[in-house]
This record gives structure tokens, C-alpha cells and sequence, in this order.
């Protein structure tokens, strides 16, 4: 809005509404009839931090058979375990284009995280969106493009929760940078406020949260900072009125941890979980909720009715995963400790009550084979930005511009950089906070314990066959070779690493504070690319640069320095990162990763809102989305900017053709969606009296744990009827929305309006996977300012030589559509006509067809 203030949305819209969800709410109907007020509230509270063994846990509600939940993060493996993979970042899962591998890696990943007793996985991430390519944790989302993103999510969700744990889709919304997330990191008052407009929320920064929510995800976790000027966590527009009433949300809502600023009014908001049970400060004891709650419902301040539909829905999400089938979940919770490696440990080590040692860490192995999975998507995930005739170099040493003959002498391979090697090990630095050794991943609660990492040096030593190439390797970016030219020069070929990372905000490495204060390499990168291309063979070698990193990075001091024969982008590649890189180097995966994101000439070319606010300009630092819709490739296209490398590029080893458009409408034009349809099922109706005080009362038989979060209350003395004063517009009767009416809103939005298909043809000599990418151009109009162009559809498909395959996209109707603000729903904008262009990336776009 431009006034950056958020509107009232009350009283929260209850769940058990649609088709979907139906049985799991008449289960969860009949279990919380049976709960106690203090069991309704234990489940709704954390328990504390390191009050159990998750990152989060519940407490539970044991007589009516509900365990305490476990959560714990994050988007690419599981936290602080033992024994589990550590699989490519998310941007290296979008890099990949490939939906199945999305699905793949969701699914691995709950496969290992049930084993290991968890859940509700904390992931996956999709806010930060990418509004600025410097932003600490865009890495763990797929790319800064709302349809992508979209898809990623939708597809690992599903990998995910058919495994029968739930997925967290996080952070919304508006966190796009770490600076002043929260106050308690940067010593404020206040959280940021990002200040974002109704079209821009609704077809930027929520639309991938659509698709998470039709995918039927379990939980949502709010962020930290504040959406036009009211916390996510507490913001009734945001929670109550898009996600719940809009997007017809089912699941349950958690605070980010420690991003719940108010008690009662984040009830009335529609948080449903706070995580994780502190309230202001960590491990403090104090929650907003837990007894606070109790007390609040006992004196009507939150009316019982909202906290049955909180429980409501956090037990339907248990049984719609099937969590509630022993043979599915083992009862008896995680069987790994996040606070210790030992064996042995304490329950509660949060608590300083002293507790008899229990076995807390059973060591039980989960990787199963998915090491294979690690290593495909992380070479999947790498994009060929550049390739002059150097790559594939072959088990020979043979390249496409030199058959290797067998009377030549060895072909000689030199690797120079840090990034090439083990450094000091993949686990050296807590939660990863810090760039030494090869980049795998970036820090934070998204980043995991690396099992092993192959570093590139280690795999590329061995790949070749040792007769005919040698390869000597120099894992350091103080260029060695000035003091022995030698090594530069008698190699023919050098491959050269370097590395930007970020991460989360509450820790910094350098002057990395979460978020970057630059795109430009990190640790003299750039210098030792150019010292490396100039030295090479006495400066006619072939160099091929190989890059890590969390986001984009200008590459113009040697991008085009004529020595620079090849580029690898290879994002964050997990585990199996120099298996996968050799993979592609050799030939043996033909490249087939494309950008997910622009990559600019300088960072000025993305536009000023792309820049991070480092400084506070206010007691509540103000983050205006003056940009609007125009991010990335929307930003470079209204501007007329000629990037480095544009979204969605990336090379093969063979080319394709596209041909033969054919636009076929299966459902004819109309401006808006067919009227909202009423609801499936009513939400379930229980007793609404006020329980007896005396339920709450600590019972005598607990043993207290000092600082444990519990729902009762010590005495119940001073509970008096006192209606909290509600917030102003909590009595305004609000009309639910017209895009409104199921999982995912309307269901006339998810409808195949038209579809489109495209001939591509593997025009080249050998076998490979081409990424077909649609991009929808809006009708010309004088009243709707539209982006020149919208990813809306992409496929990967494998083809062999001379091979010709069709791709049929599905356009549905909110894929055609804008967020309408007078109508306050999706759009289609009927004057004109829609154009599709299709191609292999945002600026290749041969073939069209209109609509
Ligand atoms: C992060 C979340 C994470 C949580 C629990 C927070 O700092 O923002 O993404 O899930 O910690 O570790």
C-alpha cells in the first residue's frame, strides 16, 4: 500500500473447510473434543529452546494419544544429525529445471528425516524470493522468479508429505534480506518492515505460496519482519485474510523462531504454533503462550473458539499425513539429539535443571543410496555459462577442438584455488558460517553436518585416465605460481575456482553479514581467475573457470578474456559436489542446468530495489517495494538492460531447435473467475464454554523442569472475566474473498484454460536434455502496466541425436491472469491478445503463438 499500513483482518477464518482435508478434520474433531484446556495449549507451544531434541517440539496430549511433535530444519537435509545426507542447496535444485528431481529430492529428504523420527521437516524455503541478489539466504530457495519458485515448491512438498511427513513452507513473507530481521540480531527496537503493495504481494512474493498451499502443505511458517508496518506473525491481513480466507490455507501457522511479538493478538491474527515456546528471548522460559494462553482463555481474552481451531488444525495435519499409523511413524519420536553428538545426554539441556542421562543419540543411519541422488542433481544443477571448444574434456584428454592421439605426451591439467579443495573439512566452522574450503552450501538453520564432501580436487585427481593427462593441483588463492612460473606454465589446460557465500543472519563471516555487501567473488576470486588466464601456458592455455556460489556474481574482469574458454557455474552442489562436477567436466552428464537468475554486469543493472538497505532509516526500518513487479528479468526487460547472462540460460554439449507452436483454448476468455464456491464441509463445532480454572493447575505429580515452557498455571487466584480489548476492525465483518473458495483459492484458478505445445529437436550429435521455457506476454494496454514478459511453463525433456519430442504446457487460469486490484481478484485481461514465446532461456525465445 502506499501508506505501508496493514488493513485488520478478523476473526480468523477456521479450517475444515474443503474436500481435501475433510476426514482428517472429522478425526482431529473428535481427538480435541477429548483434549484438556492444558492439552490444547501444550500442543499450540514449543516447549522451549533445546527443551527436547528438535529444533522445535511440542508438548504433547498424552491421554488422548497425541505426541509431542518434532521439528527440524531445513530445506536440504537434516540439522544437526548424524548419518543423514547432505543434499544440493535449493538453488541448485532450481538451476536443475527438472520437476521430477524436485519431487526426488522433497522425497529423500522425509524419507531420511522420518527415519530419523522427525515430523514436520522446516522446509522448503521459497521467502527470500530474490528481490536482491545479495540477499544471505536466497540460496536456500529455487530462484528468483515466483513461477519457479512456485513449481520447486509444489513439487518437493508433494515429495515430501507423500512420505508422510509434513513439509514448512517458510518465510512468509517479505524477508528478502537478513539486515534487521529482527531486532535482537542487530541490537533495534523493531523488525524491518517490508512495505509491499497488493499487486506486487499477490503476484511476486505470495504466488509461490499458492502453489504450496494447493499443494496441500501441512504448515506455514511466518517470517520475522514486519509487512507493512504489523509483524508477519502477527499480521491479520497476511494470515487471516490472504492466507486463510484467499488461499483457503487448511494447515497450521508457526512462528518463525522467536518471531511471535505479541500474545494475545497473534491469536486473534491466526498464528496458530509458536515456535519455539519462549517468547521475547531464547531459552528464557517466558512464553507469549503456554500458560499465558491457559490464563487468556480462562479470562476470555482469546475466545476458546480460536484456540480449538489452532489445535484443530495442527492434529487434522498429523492425520492427514498419516502420522497417527504406527506402522507409518514410529511414536517414539526423534532418535537423535540436535544439542550434543555424544550418545548420551539430557532431555531438556536447555533446562538447568539437573536430569538423569538418557541415550539421546542412536546413530542410525538414513542415507540409504541417495548419494546418487545427491551427485545427479548437483550435476544437474550446474550450468555451462561458456564453452569455447574446451568442454567435455574426455577420459582421454581429448576435447572438441583436440582429439587426443596416442603418440602425444600426457595432456597436462592444472587446478588452482581454494574452492577445489577440502580446506580444513566441510563441518570446520559452526553451522557452516564460514568461507574456507570448497562451497557446498551456504550457513545457517539451512545448512546440515556434511556426512563427507568430495571436493572437486579430490575427484577431478582421479578422473582422467593417469597415463594421458596428468593433473597437479594448487588449493590456494595466493597465487604460488608468481614465485614459480613454472606451474602455470607447463600446463595446457587450467581449471580455476572461486566462491561467493552468505548465509542467515545471526552469525557473520567477514564481512559477510548474512547478507552479501557485495556480488563480486569472495577471497580475491576475481584476481586469481585473471592471473590464472594470463599465466596459462604462457597465456595461450585453455582455462575453464568453475564457480560456487549462493547467487549471482559479476564476472566481468575475465569473462571475456580471450583464454577463458569455459565457465561452470555450479550453485551449491551438497555432498557429492566434485563427483558431480567431474561428471559434467568428463562428459558423462551432458549439462543441462539454466540460471535462476539473471546474472547483471555490475549490481546497479538489477535497480535499486534490489539493493540491501544495510543501514536503518528509522526506528522501524522501512523496506518500500518501490519496484513493484519488476525483479530480475522483469527489471532488465522494462529497462532495456543487456545482462552478462540472462534467466534462465545455460548451454549443452548439443544445441536444439523449437518448432511448430500450436495454441490450442480449451476454455473460452472471461475477465474473472467463475463466483466463489461455497465450502465443502463446515469447520468443527465444539463446546464453547469456558473449562473449569482448576484443569490448569500444575499437576502435583510433574517434576517442573526450571525454564521448560508448560501450559498450566501455578495458581489460578487471579483470573478474573477480562476481555483483552480487541484490536481495532476485529468487529468490522469482512467479506470473504472472490478468489476465495478452496485449498489454493479459488479452484477455477487452477484450471487448464490453454494449452500450448512446442517440437524440440536435439539438433546436435550427441544425447541431451533440453530445459523448453515458455514466457507469456500480457495483451498491449493503456490501463494495466504489464511486465514485457512471465515465466509460465517449463518442461525437461532427454533427447538423442536428431531426436524430436512435443512439450504441452498447461496454462491454467491464474497463469493467465493479474492480480486485479479493483476487483480484488485474478484477472484475465480480455481486450487483445495473450503471446506465448518459447526458447531455451528469457532472451531465446524463437517461436510464438497467440492467444
Ligand atoms: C530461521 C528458520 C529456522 C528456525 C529454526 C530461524 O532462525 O529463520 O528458517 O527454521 O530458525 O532453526
Amino acid at each position: 500500500p502506499p501508506d505501508g499500513l496493514s488493513p485488520p483482518w478478523y476473526p480468523t477464518p477456521k479450517g475444515g473447510t474443503t474436500k481435501n482435508w475433510a476426514e482428517s478434520y472429522k478425526k482431529a474433531s473428535e481427538m480435541v473434543a477429548k483434549m484438556t484446556l492444558p492439552e490444547k495449549v501444550n500442543i499450540s507451544t514449543g516447549t522451549g529452546w533445546m527443551m527436547g531434541p528438535a529444533v522445535g517440539n511440542t508438548g504433547p496430549a498424552i491421554h488422548v494419544g497425541f505426541p509431542s511433535l518434532a521439528l527440524q530444519d531445513g530445506p536440504l537435509g537434516i540439522r544437526f544429525a548424524d548419518n543423514a545426507t547432505a543434499f544440493p542447496a535449493g538453488i541448485t535444485v532450481g538451476a536443475t529445471w527438472n520437476r521430477d528431481l524436485m519431487y526426488q529430492w522433497g522425497n529423500a529428504h522425509a524419507i531420511e528425516a522420518r527415519k530419523k523420527g522427525i515430523h514436520a521437516i522446516l522446509g522448503p524455503c521459497i521467502g527470500p524470493l530474490g528481490r536482491a541478489p545479495a540477499g544471505g539466504r536466497n540460496w536456500e530457495g529455487f530462484g528468483a522468479d515466483p513461477y519457479l519458485q512456485g513449481i520447486a515448491a509444489e513439487r518437493s512438498i508433494r515429495g515430501i508429505q507423500d512420505e508422510g511427513v509434513m513439509a514448512t513452507i517458510k518465510h512468509l513473507v517479505g524477508n528478502e534480506q537478513e539486515h534487521f530481521r529482527q531486532q535482537y540480531e542487530w541490537g533495534l527496537a523493531n523488525a524491518l518492515s517490508s512495505n509491499i503493495d497488493d499487486r506486487t504481494m499477490h503476484e511476486i512474493y505470495l504466488w509461490p505460496f499458492g502453489d504450496a498451499v494447493k499443494a496441500g502443505v501441512a504448515s506455514v511458517m511466518c517470517s520475522y519482519n514486519m509487512i507493512n508496518n504489523s509483524y508477519a506473525c502477527g499480521n491479520s491481513k497476511l494470515l487471516n485474510g490472504l492466507l486463510k480466507d484467499e488461499m483457503g490455507f487448511q494447515g497450521f501457522v508457526m512462528s518463525d523462531w522467536l518471531a511471535q511479538r505479541g500474545g494475545v493478538s497473534t491469536t486473534l491474527a491466526g498464528l496458530d504454533m509458536t515456535m519455539p515456546g519462549d517468547g521475547l528471548f531464547w531459552a528464557n522460559g517466558k512464553s507469549l503462550w503456554g500458560p499465558e494462553l491457559t490464563k487468556s482463555v480462562l479470562n476470555g481474552s482469546v475466545p476458546l473458539e480460536r484456540l480449538n481451531d489452532m489445535v484443530t488444525r495442527i492434529v487434522a495435519a498429523w492425520y492427514q499425513m498419516g502420522q497417527d499409523d504406527e506402522k507409518n511413524f514410529d511414536r517414539k519420536g526423534p532418535n537423535f539429539s540436535s544439542w550434543t553428538d555424544d550418545e548420551k545426554g539430557v532431555f531438556a539441556p536447555g533446562s538447568p535443571t539437573k536430569q538423569n542421562e538418557i541415550t539421546v543419540n542412536k546413530f542410525v543411519n538414513v542415507m540409504g543410496n541417495h548419494s546418487k541422488l545427491a551427485r545427479r542433481i548437483a550435476a544437474e544443477g550446474t550450468v555451462l555459462l561458456k564453452n569455447e571448444g574446451l568442454l567435455p574434456i574426455t577420459h582421454d584428454g581429448s576435447t572438441p577442438s583436440s582429439a587426443a592421439k596416442q603418440e602425444d605426451p600426457p595432456l597436462r591439467i592444472a587446478i588452482f584455488g581454494e574452492d577445489a579443495g577440502p580446506g580444513d573439512g566441510p563441518n570446520y566452522c559452526k553451522d557452516r558460517a564460514c568461507n574456507q574450503g570448497t562451497l557446498a552450501s551456504g550457513w545457517g538453520s539451512g545448512s546440515v553436518e556434511f556426512p563427507y564432501l568430495i571436493s572437486p580436487d579430490e575427484a577431478l585427481k582421479k578422473a582422467w585416465d593417469s597415463e594421458r593427462v596428468k593433473v597437479t593441483t594448487h588449493l590456494t588463492n595466493s597465487p604460488t605460481f608468481e614465485k614459480q612460473p613454472g606451474i602455470l606454465k607447463e600446463a595446457d589446460i587450467c581449471i580455476v575456482f572461486a566462491n561467493s557465500d552468505s548465509g542467515e543472519g545471526y552469525v557473520s563471516w567477514d564481512s559477510v553479514k548474512g547478507d552479501r555487501p557485495d556480488i563480486f567473488l569472495q577471497k580475491g576470486g576475481d584476481d586469481l581467475i585473471v592471473k590464472v588466464a594470463k599465466g596459462c601456458h604462457g597465456g595461450d592455455g585453455q582455462v575453464l573457470v568453475v564457480i560456487h556460489t549462493v547467487g549471482p556474481v559479476v564476472m566481468e574482469k575475465w569473462i571475456d578474456l580471450p583464454n577463458v574458454k569455459a565457465v561452470l557455474l555450479a550453485n551449491l552442489p551438497g555432498q557429492e559436489s566434485g563427483n558431480a562436477l567431474t561428471d559434467v567436466i568428463l562428459g558423462t552428464v551432458n549439462p543441462s542446468g539454466k540460471l535462476p537468475w539473471t546474472i547483471g554486469r555490475t549490481l546497479d543493472d538489477y535497480g535499486e530495489g534490489a539493493k540491501i538497505l544495510y543501514k536503518p532509516n528509522g526506528l522501524v526500518p522501512q523496506q518500500d517495494f518501490k519496484e513493484g513487479l519488476y525483479t530480475d528479468y522483469r527489471y532488465f526487460d522494462k529497462f532495456n538492460i543487456e545482462p552478462r547472462f540472462e534467466f534462465g540460460f545455460g548451454l549443452s554439449y548439443t544445441t536444439f531447435k523449437f518448432d511448430n507452436v500450436v495454441v490450442k483454448e480449451i476454455k473460452a476468455k472471461s475477465p474473472l473467475p467463475a463466483s466463489r464456491p461455497q465450502d465443502f464441509a463446515s469447520p468443527p463445532e465444539y463446546d464453547t464454554n469456558i473449562p473449569d480454572a482448576k484443569e490448569a493447575l500444575f499437576p502435583t505429580e510433574i517434576r517442573k523442569l526450571e525454564k521448560y515452557v508448560y501450559p498450566y498455571l501455578d495458581s489460578i487466584d487471579d483470573i478474573v472475566s477480562d476481555p483483552y480489548p480487541y484490536p481495532d476492525g476485529y468487529d468490522v465483518k469482512q467479506s470473504l474473498s472472490d478468489a476465495g473458495g478452496d485449498e489454493g483459492g479459488n479452484p477455477d484458478l487452477w484450471e487448464t484454460y490453454v494449452k500450448v505445445s512446442v517440437d524440440v529437436t536435439n539438433t546436435g550429435s550427441t544425447e541431451g536434455q533440453a530445459v523448453a521455457q515458455l514466457y507469456l506476454s500480457y495483451p498491449d494496454s493503456t490501463e494495466v502496466d504489464f511486465p514485457v514478459k512471465v515465466l509460465r511453463g517449463f518442461d525437461k525433456i532427454s533427447l538423442k541425436e536428431g531426436q524430436t519430442k512435443t512439450v504441452t504446457f498447461n496454462l491454467t487460469r491464474r497463469d493467465l491472469s493479474y492480480w486485479d486490484v479493483y476487483s480484488q481478484n485474478w484477472g484475465i485481461y480480455i481486450a487483445g491478445k495473450y503471446k506465448f514465446m518459447i526458447g531455451g532461456s528469457s532472451r531465446d525465445l524463437p517461436v510464438s503463438g497467440t492467444w
